[in-house]
């Protein structure tokens, strides 16, 4: 089983960027757990991150037929992006969207996303820990 993890814009800053909200671990903590989870897990993960929106829906539609599932932070573009919506929807494949704060608990405009209405979900508000619940989780429904 073949899973990709995809962080958007400013999640490279981890670990420095509003901590009060994001907390501490940076970026690279947060995908050295999910490749310790994947190892337990036997199945294999990759990691990227980018801040620019046509690389992000370059990745996802290269991932058709290669990939059996997705883990996606898009952060700003959570609440902009038409085209990572549609992106995910053309690949038809599972898709958990990811967030490390509670989006439903902070200002209005993060209440909503373009992109959860194609996703299999969200997990939001358990901090860095949403990655590996969203990697369990994954997981569990692939293989039922
Ligand atoms: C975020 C929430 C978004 O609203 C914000 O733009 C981010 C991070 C999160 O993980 O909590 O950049 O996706």
């Amino acid at each position: 089983m073949h899973i990709l993890t995809i962080n958007g814009p400013n999640l490279d800053l981890l670990g420095s960027r509003e901590k009060d909200i994001y907390g501490k671990d940076n970026l690279e903590s947060i995908e050295n757990q999910l490749h310790k989870v994947a190892r337990e897990l036997k199945i294999s993960i990759d990691c990227k991150q980018s801040n620019h929106e046509g690389e992000i829906v370059d990745w996802i539609g290269q991932a058709k037929d290669k990939i059996d599932g997705i883990i996606i932070n898009p952060a700003g573009y959570t609440h902009t992006s038409v085209a990572i919506r549609d992106a995910i929807s053309a690949v038809n494949i599972p898709t958990i969207e990811v967030h490390l704060s509670n989006v439903h608990a902070r200002e209005e405009f993060r209440r909503h996303s373009f992109i959860v209405s194609v996703c299999v979900g969200q997990i939001c508000g358990f901090g860095a820990s949403s990655y590996e619940l969203a990697l369990r989780g994954l997981i569990l429904l692939l293989s039922k």
